[in-house]
């Protein structure tokens, strides 16, 4: 079989650029440790108000013995809840999130916090604050008419003492 030659040139160069881009794409995962969320924690989502954990009462913040914080919320159409929440600054934060209802997301701008809500799942996400003020929780997947006001209020505080 006859291949022109400029053909041939154009399926290595082909070849070769596609080898730079998994190569660098490679590179960049690896180097920065993304990976996939690995957490598996399954929950039955018709029942979260039942019992548990999800409880409207043990919803909220909690402060671990070693000084870090537990965050316990739910999402649900169209809110999160609690749905005002109050954070120290420079803490580390497990924020574990289940979803009542559909799919949700939460993001927080300007922090790390992003994370789909998928329902049947808990979703957790460990970080750390690093600037106080006044922050929006925003639902970032769409999840009926009302996801447009899904959102709720997250303020990092001075930590007490300090
Ligand atoms: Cu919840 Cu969009």
């Amino acid at each position: 079989m006859h291949i022109d030659e400029t053909e041939k040139r154009w399926v290595w160069i082909t070849i070769i650029m596609t080898a730079i881009m998994v190569g660098v794409l490679t590179a960049y995962a690896v180097g920065s440790n993304v990976h996939p969320p690995s957490g598996f924690e399954p929950i039955d989502s018709t029942r979260l108000h039942v019992e548990g954990e999800f409880m409207e009462e043990n919803l909220g913040v909690k402060t671990n013995p070693d000084g870090s914080i537990t965050l316990t919320m739910v999402a649900a159409r169209y809110g999160f809840y609690p749905s005002s929440i109050e954070v120290p600054v420079n803490t580390p934060v497990k924020i574990r999130i289940a979803s009542a209802d559909v799919l949700h997301g939460v993001h927080v701008p300007f922090t790390n916090y992003t994370t789909m809500v998928v329902p049947g799942y808990v979703a957790e996400v460990n970080t750390e604050f690093q600037k106080t003020g006044d922050f929006s929780l925003l639902c970032n997947e769409y999840c009926g008419l009302g996801h447009d006001h899904m959102w709720s209020r997250l303020k990092v505080v001075e930590k007490s003492g300090s």
